[in-house]
């Protein structure tokens, strides 16, 4: 291939995965497999990397993120990003839809918009290309955060249709509450702190150095405003339904995002029916905003010194209650980190009963300034947990003692320690801590780690207090007498622990390490080491420059992973699996490849030559995933005989492409 050609093949592949791009991710609307669309994607990479003269800053290969930013760039706004006026009231809104109706003699007609709770951003277009993105700042000035949004995949990169050639769009960005819920759940898997709120960790997450933390993070955003076009339409509505057809994504009228309406009742309408249904939100409001449509309208009204006033925001009170703070427990996690939590006498919250409120660490209860037995607040945010916001001073005791955070170990009385820079206070007794040693041992048998059939928490705990074990290896040395000497362990279930801890040998390696639960080591951390220094000889060699050479590897994990093969009993405690006959070396998988990679798949129904346990295999043996349940993202269905008719049909109106057990085969042998 030449330049030239390379130019023309650039322009094509640029332009068909723009509009799959904006099918997929603005219209909901799958046209092609996330494989294909990979393959197009790989393959408009592949050229970019021959003629790196014809990589654009806008091409679609920038959503994956790579773009480092050392320091945000101040940058001046244009047009001054204004602020909202606003209030709890709904009389104070019948007030200002009084003013604007003395104030203009049109009949007005108003915009009811849902206040999205998370970050405004100002994003400049010229020439149809996304040129640069800006948060508010103070208003007058803020930070270029242009690398980070080009990886939110609503946001168009370039433009379709009659877009004017200079212009800027203002929206705001949020974390939908699935992908924030799942950061959390990922950082409790590694043991970390989670985030506190999805709109401060979408807040954070933009100023995120690293360009590609910020692509994996799934960030949203909905537009809300357009400037330095002059008036495309006669107002504010009419401007929303225009800036679709360039390819942003916009609130829909179906679901009520966004209404028009020209009574009070309209807009009163809208505020009650959001105030009820907010809860259903896939991401977090924390009001409505109404505007005057009309632009003629809204320039004889014009502006205060801080916001127009042809537009108001009516915030919903969070739901907020007060209750007597019973006592704090300390949780102990398998890390030996102390949570604390919160008992509460009940109260309804939300349609639920609350006994509990997270607390998060020492620096929370500090900042609350908790005394035993105070009037707490407690409010419901995007955590399934509650939370407590505030005491009620009035009714605290003078004699009321401050809570001081406990300095030993709720189980095993260590002195707690607390590192330099870290939020979590630790117990440090390891090995001897019996809450840590259930954990680990907990963790070590779980599904996703080594899968021990026939073996619970509880068998753990009784196991435990027996003292038939202390650590993960332990268990290779039960015997069924042993076990069958527990109370409520009868032959048979006895006779299954011991068969399930004997298959588990056969674990791979990757699920051997996630299992013994080195701090920050989670499944896919344990998934990229094991890949990559193949065995565990390779693994206590590694030095720190080594480990963070690997992909997804940084200092903090490397850290960890040397500290914990620098101990003694974590050297012997290897051995002895070893000995054991566990896996302790990546197995080169035959016939394995690459050539699924990013595809996911359903497997559903009986089949013929492979069973359904022989077909994941040799999709994750070639790269792919599989996955349990169809969605609009998956790639494809492997259907055989007896699949369930519903999940076909699911299949079919989702457009997922269907294989029958000879396709698959088929695509694999390419
Ligand atoms: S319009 C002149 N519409 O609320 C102000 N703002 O206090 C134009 N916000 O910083 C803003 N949803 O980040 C507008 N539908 C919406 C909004 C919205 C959220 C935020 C925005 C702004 C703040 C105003």
């Amino acid at each position: 291939m030449n330049q030239d050609q390379a130019k023309i093949e650039v322009e094509a592949l640029t332009i068909e995965l723009n509009k799959y791009n904006h099918a997929y991710y603005v219209e909901n609307n799958s046209i092609i497999s996330d494989y294909e669309f990979d393959q197009l994607l790989k393959k408009l990479q592949d050229i970019e990397s021959k003629f790196p003269e014809l990589s654009s800053s806008n091409s679609p290969t920038k959503r994956v993120g790579g773009d480092i930013t050392k320091k945000f760039e101040t940058v001046i706004h244009k047009y001054p990003m204004l602020s909202l006026s606003n209030t709890y009231s709904k009389e104070e809104i019948e007030e200002w839809i009084a003013r604007i109706k003395k104030s203009v003699e049109s009949d007005i007609e108003y915009v009811c918009e849902l206040k999205y709770d998370g970050v405004a951003i100002g994003i400049q277009y010229v020439d149809g290309k996304l040129k640069q993105a800006v948060t508010r700042g103070d208003g007058s000035k803020g930070e270029n955060v242009t690398a980070n949004v080009k990886t939110i995949k609503t946001i168009p990169l370039s433009l379709i249709g009659d877009y004017p050639n200079d212009f800027e769009i203002r929206g705001e960005i949020f974390f939908p509450l699935e992908n924030f819920q799942k950061l959390n759940a990922y950082k409790r898997e590694l043991g970390e702190q989670e985030f506190a709120n999805p709109r401060n960790t979408a807040s954070g997450t933009l100023k995120m150095q690293d360009s590609r933390v910020v692509a994996d993070r799934g960030l949203d955003c909905f537009l809300y405003g357009v400037y330095g076009t002059g008036n495309l339409r006669q107002g504010h509505f009419e401007t929303v339904e225009k800036v679709a057809d360039w390819g942003f994504k916009i609130p829909k009228k179906e679901n009520r995002y966004i209404e028009k309406t020209s009574s009070v009742e309209g807009v009163m309408n809208f505020i009650e029916h959001w105030d009820q249904e907010r809860e259903n939100l896939p991401f977090e409001i924390d009001g409505i905003v109404i505007k005057v449509n009309k632009y003629s309208n809204q320039e004889e009204l014009g502006y205060t010194a801080k916001s127009p006033r042809w537009a108001i925001s009516y915030k919903f009170k969070t739901e907020r209650v007060e209750t007597i703070l019973e006592s704090i427990t300390y949780q102990v996690g398998r890390t030996g980190s102390i949570t604390p939590v919160a008992n509460l006498s009940a109260v309804q919250l939300g349609g639920t009963t609350v006994r509990r409120a997270s607390l998060h660490n020492a620096d929370q209860i500090g900042k609350l300034d908790l005394h035993e037995g105070d009037a707490v607040y407690v409010e419901k945010g995007g955590e399934i947990i509650p939370k407590i916001v505030g005491v009620n001073l009035e009714e605290r005791m003078s004699s009321a003692k401050k809570v001081d955070f406990i300095l030993e170990c709720p189980e095993c009385k260590t002195e707690l320690i607390r590192e330099e820079g870290e939020a979590n206070h630790y117990c440090p007794n390891e090995r001897g801590c019996p809450t840590q040693i259930k954990g680990r041992i907990e963790h070590f048998i779980s599904r996703k780690a080594m899968d021990i059939d026939g073996l619970g928490a509880e068998t753990v705990d009784a196991l435990v207090e027996a003292k038939l074990i202390k650590n993960v290896a332990d268990l290779y040395d039960l015997t069924f007498y042993q076990v069958e000497e527990l109370e409520r362990m009868a032959e048979k279930s006895s006779n299954n622990l011991i068969l399930g801890v004997k298959a588990s040998k056969k674990m791979p390696f990757a699920k051997v390490l996630f299992g013994l639960g080195i701090r920050f080591v989670g499944e896919t951390v344990a998934k990229k080491l094991t890949k990559s220094l193949k065995n565990i000889e390779g693994l206590m060699s590694a030095s720190r420059e080594q480990l963070v050479e690997i992909d997804e590897i940084g200092e903090r994990i490397a850290d960890s992973i040397i500290a914990y093969f620098e101990l003694e009993e974590n050297k012997e405690l290897i051995n002895r699996l070893i000995g054991f006959g566990l896996q302790f070396s990546e197995v080169e998988k035959e016939n394995s490849s690459s050539i699924f990679k990013d595809a996911s798949f359903v497997v559903s129904g009986v089949f013929t030559a492979f069973s359904r346990t022989d077909l994941k295999e040799l999709i994750e043996n070639n790269g792919g995933k599989n996955i349990s349940s169809i969605s609009k993202k998956t790639t494809y269905v492997i259907a055989g005989d007896r699949m369930g008719p519903s999940k076909l049909q699911k299949a079919i109106d989702l457009g997922v492409t269907i294989l029958s057990e000879d396709e698959f085969i088929a695509l694999l042998n390419g």
